[in-house]
């Protein structure tokens, strides 16, 4: 039985439920998870896969709730061969510039999800061994995580948690690639989801196929260069 965790499947339009069908359909035993699962597309999918797919209700910023999540899992399947952190969330005034009304408290819900999120689930995967030699962790970040790359005068809370989850990823990938697990940290690109951002052109599902195939043939690391963890979509690499 191949194995997929995959976060934030709330949204019938979102990436995470993309991956969940894209996963599914590529014989994949799906766990999907969002804080509320009793959703009508959820539903249907569950009905047509049957227990090919298991719905998992959390709060990722819960650790009693992380742990229930994990305990789970591993009932059905001691291990686990990709986990996928793809939930995020927005703050409605910490993503406001400095001078014009950014509240900063109001940021570290978007951290707490994002970046810490990431590995609070991985430790606790860890702490299952459900992880192996063979395993994979992947992040959902973004472009706004790039410090190379950014350009934005606002947003701080999304970037900064963001960057946080990329550095997340490379210090996993030095440490947990020594067991075979492998970390990466992929932006899906501009991805038409709800609402849609101005550059979007990719569909959720060309997005998610895109991520299955970096997922399955990710590009060699370069412990060195520190390069190979942080990517496009489509393999190619992005700068921190
Ligand atoms: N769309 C793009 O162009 C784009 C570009 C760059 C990066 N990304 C990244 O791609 C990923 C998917 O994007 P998306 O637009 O499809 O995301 P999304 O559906 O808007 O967000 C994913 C889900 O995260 C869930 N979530 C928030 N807080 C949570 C918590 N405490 N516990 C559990 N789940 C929680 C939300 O559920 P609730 O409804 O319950 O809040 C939401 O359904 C994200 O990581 C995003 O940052 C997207």
């Amino acid at each position: 039985m191949k194995t997929v965790f995959i976060t934030g499947v709330k949204r019938e339009m979102g990436l995470g439920n993309a991956l969940v069908k894209k996963y599914l359909s590529e014989g994949y035993t799906v766990f999907a998870s969002a804080r509320d699962v009793e959703q009508e597309h959820l539903a249907k999918l569950k009905s047509e896969w049957g227990d090919m797919l298991h719905l998992i209700p959390m709060d990722l910023t819960k650790i009693e709730d992380v742990k229930s999540a994990v305990k789970a899992v591993h009932e059905i399947s001691p291990t686990l061969d990709i986990f996928i952190s793809n939930a995020t969330a927005a703050s409605s005034h910490g993503n406001k510039p400095i001078d014009d009304g950014m509240d900063i408290e109001d940021t570290l819900n978007t951290f707490d999800v994002n970046a810490l999120g990431f590995i609070r689930l991985v430790q606790q995967f860890l702490n299952s061994d459900m992880l192996k030699d063979g395993s994979s962790a992947v992040a959902i970040s973004s472009e706004a995580g790039s410090m190379g790359d950014c350009w934005r005068d606002d947003t701080i809370d999304y970037g900064m948690a963001k960057a946080a989850l990329n550095f997340a990823s490379v210090t996993l990938q030095r440490r947990l690639g020594k067991r075979g697990i492998r970390v990466l940290s992929i932006h899906p690109g501009w991805v038409q989801t709800r609402p849609a951002p101005p550059k979007a052109n990719l569909s959720p599902d060309e997005s998610a196929a895109f991520i299955y195939e970096t997922i399955a043939s990710p590009p060699p690391f370069n412990e060195k260069g520190n390069t190979g963890v942080y990517m496009n979509y489509d393999g190619s690499e992005k700068v921190f």
